[in-house]
């Protein structure tokens, strides 16, 4: 016999779930939000000061670290606009037709992509600690 107050199993793990995809959904729009800056005609992004050495994408860019300096890329590729998101090594792989590029230079490897990826501005802020990058 099934009493009225009480929650099925099945019913207790669909709402956690719900709750969960929620909770997760408030988390990524807050985090995207905090770390997009409009400022005129230009997006800026902020990327973490102490962001791993090797190259990392992160928030629609491509960010080549070293000892001694920061490189950044847009990830979108310059054959037909897909986003990068794979690095293999050094190698920036494009999902849509294959196109490779260099991760530290943004040089084509591989077509059909046979311009370089667009370089983007940075500059380290040190009053946030973060690497503010300009997106135009
Ligand atoms: S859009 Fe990247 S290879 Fe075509």
């Amino acid at each position: 016999m099934n009493t009225p107050n009480k929650i099925s199993r099945k019913s207790f793990f669909s709402m956690m779930g719900s709750l969960s995809i929620a909770a997760l959904a408030v988390l990524w729009y807050s985090i995207s939000a905090r770390n997009k800056v409009v400022n005129g005609n230009n997006k800026e992004i902020l990327i973490p000061g102490d962001i791993a050495t090797g190259i990392t994408i992160m928030e629609g860019c491509i960010i080549a670290k070293n000892e001694k300096s920061v490189k950044v890329f847009s990830a979108q590729c310059t054959h037909a606009g897909c986003m990068i998101t794979r690095v293999e090594g050094d190698i920036l792989k494009c999902p849509c037709h294959g196109s490779e590029f260099d991760g530290w230079s943004g040089r084509p490897l591989k077509g059909p992509a046979y311009r370089n990826l667009e370089q983007l501005a940075s500059r380290f802020d040190t009053k946030s600690g973060s690497w503010i990058i300009t997106q135009k």
